[in-house]
């Protein structure tokens, strides 16, 4: 009996950590450091870089009240493929391996057009649309 109580445990264990993290989660890890932990670019980090991250609870604001999530994929998508600092434009945002793993789910930022993207990135721009005007 002890040893399927056990068992039991391992197996709910293993269950929780294969779970996918929720954006606010992967925002926490991935992206605070710099753009601090509710979006307004004041992260610890932030002080050490050239470029000033944005403030990432104002994106709607600056774009006519519209959350911008075809140009926020964009950038959390497109950088990950890019040297950080090299090159064009040298945004010092770094790659996130870890964000592009798991399943596609059609995302459509806006223009209309569904592209197959990964779960996780997904949820991190659902996560900073919750950012916004706080
Ligand atoms: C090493 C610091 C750093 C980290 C970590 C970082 N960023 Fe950035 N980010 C910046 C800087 C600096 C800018 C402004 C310069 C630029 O646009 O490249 C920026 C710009 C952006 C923009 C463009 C905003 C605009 O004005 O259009 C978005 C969106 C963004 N970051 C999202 C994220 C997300 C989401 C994460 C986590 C997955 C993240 N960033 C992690 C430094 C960082």
């Amino acid at each position: 009996m002890r040893n399927l109580t056990i068992l039991a445990f391992v197996t709910l264990a293993a269950c929780v950590e294969t779970d996918e993290p929720t954006g606010a989660e992967d925002y926490a890890t991935f992206c605070a450091a710099c753009h601090g932990p509710s979006g307004k670019g004041d992260g610890p980090a932030a002080a050490g870089l050239d470029k000033r991250p944005a403030d990432l609870t104002r994106l709607s604001m600056r774009n006519g009240g519209v959350f911008p999530g075809t140009t926020v994929m964009a950038k959390i998508w497109g950088y990950t493929g890019l040297t950080p600092g090299a090159g064009d434009g040298g945004s010092p945002m770094p790659q996130f391996g870890p964000l592009l793993q798991g399943e596609l789910v059609p995302y459509d930022g806006s223009d209309g057009i569904a592209t197959p993207t990964p779960v996780r990135l997904v949820q991190l721009a659902e996560h900073l649309r919750s950012l916004q005007g706080r």
